[in-house]
């Protein structure tokens, strides 16, 4: 941490923080320059948070050096991660390394129309189904997902595919009988910021895809993060899906900076959800070849056998040409950036 001086600060303001600073143990450094002094300080960064330095006079700002998080940081981790989902029968790494598909239906409707999502997501290339037994609706009218009824199909189609299941959990209540279906919980951008739900999806004992707040800073998004790992569960996929801003052509704007931003300071894999971000199938293609030459380590897409009969977010589920095309970009482009299939 550094304290930096305003031009007025006499030498008894510079040595009250010095003072205050020691009495907590800390050690403090001062640097005279021409106009201003600053001051390092070097011991436990919590016990000078406590205090207030920004009170004292004569102290311009105080500026923090270390990452406020700490189990999901790259300082003290500098390997990026690699997170293992699904079982012996079937396992399946996000990472650095490999680039992971993950395709599916927004939500789980019935079983024949997850199966046949499924069978499309299969044959595109993907490796993980994803698809909502519960579903988080801006609407308490609008369809909520399936439940257990939900998590049972998806179970019966990974016994059929053999696709290990990324679900969504969206109440803290839920997270046993979630993760007694699902290879992977999902918590969503709405729940980003739930800190019961991060809590006790950390101790869940499965991989959480973590999707970024749609109004979440890159910092808040990984202090969300914390909450997982902080429980002992280091199995966290991060998810750029998107964030609001003053553009409407777009459901979201897909913050495609997030991706080298999150790998420079969090070891933890990340992926992009373009379904989510555009909202309109047409981006989809486009945004999912922008994540793969950016770096990401995959992609979750929505697709539907049906989308003009979808209970949700029917306009960006792809069938067709575009799945098509999202599967030749996923077969060709990741080894163009060192990155062998999932
Ligand atoms: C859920 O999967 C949807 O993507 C999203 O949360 C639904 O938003 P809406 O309820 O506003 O349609
Ligand atoms: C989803 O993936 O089903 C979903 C609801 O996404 P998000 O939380 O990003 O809106």
């Amino acid at each position: 941490m550094v304290v930096v001086m305003s031009p007025e600060a006499t030498d008894e303001d510079v040595a009250a923080v010095v003072a205050r600073v020691e009495g907590v143990g800390g050690e403090a450094f001062v640097s005279k320059g021409v106009v201003r002094t600053i001051i390092g300080l070097v011991g436990d960064i919590e016990s000078f948070h406590h205090l207030n330095l920004r009170t004292l006079r004569g102290v311009a700002d105080v500026h923090r050096i270390s990452d406020p998080y700490k189990l999901v940081s790259r300082q003290h981790h500098p390997e990026r991660s690699t997170v293992w989902v699904g079982d012996a029968a079937r396992r399946v790494p996000i990472g650095p390394d490999t680039f992971t598909f993950i395709a599916g239906p927004c939500a789980v409707e019935t079983p024949q129309q997850t199966l046949e999502a499924a069978q499309m997501a299969q044959s595109a290339g993907a490796t993980l189904l994803r698809g909502g037994a519960y579903k988080p609706r801006t609407s308490p009218y609008a369809f909520q997902g399936l439940g257990v009824k939900g998590l049972e199909i998806l179970t019966d189609v990974r016994e059929a595919t053999g696709l290990p299941i990324v679900t969504e959990v969206v109440d803290a209540r839920d997270v046993p009988v979630v993760a007694e279906h699902a290879d992977m919980l999902q918590i969503g951008t709405r729940n980003m910021a739930n800190f019961g739900l991060l809590q006790a999806a950390g101790e869940s004992g499965k991989p959480v895809l973590l999707k970024r707040g749609m109004t979440a800073t890159i910092e808040e998004w990984l202090m969300a993060a914390e909450y997982i790992a902080q429980r002992g569960n280091l199995d966290v996929v991060l998810c750029e899906r998107g964030i609001r801003t003053f553009e409407p052509a777009t459901r979201n704007t897909l913050d495609i900076s997030a991706v080298p931003v999150v790998q420079a300071t969090s070891h933890l894999p990340i992926i992009v959800d373009p379904s989510h971000a555009a909202g309109r199938k047409d981006l989809v293609v486009p945004l999912s070849r922008a994540a793969i030459a950016v770096g990401a380590d995959g992609v979750i897409v929505d697709v539907h056998p049906r989308p003009e009969a979808a209970l949700c977010d029917g306009p960006q589920a792809l069938l067709g040409t575009e799945l098509r095309e999202l599967a030749q970009a996923v077969r060709q482009l990741p080894p163009a950036v060192g990155r062998v299939d999932a």
